[in-house]
């Protein structure tokens, strides 16, 4: 099964300005649809709050800190699931994921902001695959990477 991080990432790596805010900034949300219908998706339970709409046609999984990861992805029926945030929640993924999908915005946030990972153990190899086009004139690409 494919375990792949989505994000949508400022140049300076950031996710988010804090835990609580409802991302407006992100432009991939068309490409993220088509990516994750009929997959699983798992958010921690703060992205789960700043949701605007249901994710209909996904397995969703919301975690809390009592939830095991290893656990949660051995319950997965489906051929992808996508790890889709927030920063705690990749963080505790880190050690399963297989992909990252990274879409790269023209921004810059402060470093108080929240950043892709906000703590992570060891270094990851990525290998790059391949590269979306989400809005070329704004220069803003989905990069996709294997991790090895
Ligand atoms: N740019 C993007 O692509 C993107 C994607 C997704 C989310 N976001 C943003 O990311 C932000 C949320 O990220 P986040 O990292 O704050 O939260 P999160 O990963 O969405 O959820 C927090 C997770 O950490 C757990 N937790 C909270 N306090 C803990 C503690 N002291 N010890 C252990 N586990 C703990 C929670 O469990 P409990 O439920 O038990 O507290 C929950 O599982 C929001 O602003 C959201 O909009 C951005």
């Amino acid at each position: 099964m494919d375990v792949i991080l989505t994000a949508a990432v400022t140049a300076n790596g950031m996710i988010a300005h804090h835990s609580e805010e409802i991302i407006q900034w992100s432009e991939d949300l068309q490409l993220f649809r088509e990516q994750t219908m009929g997959q699983t998706v798992v958010m921690g339970s703060n992205t789960g709050k700043t949701l605007a709409t249901e994710l209909d046609g996904r397995e969703m999984v919301v975690m809390h800190r009592h939830m095991d990861p290893s656990r949660v992805l051995g319950e997965v029926k489906t051929g992808k699931c996508f790890i889709i945030g927030g920063a705690r929640t990749y963080s505790r993924f880190a050690p399963f994921l297989t992909h990252l999908y990274l879409t790269v915005h023209p921004l810059v946030f402060s470093t108080d902001s929240l950043p892709l990972f906000s703590e992570l153990e060891s270094d990851m190899r990525l290998e790059f695959r391949n590269q979306v086009d989400v809005n070329s004139d704004r220069g803003i690409y989905q990069f996709q990477y294997r991790v090895l």
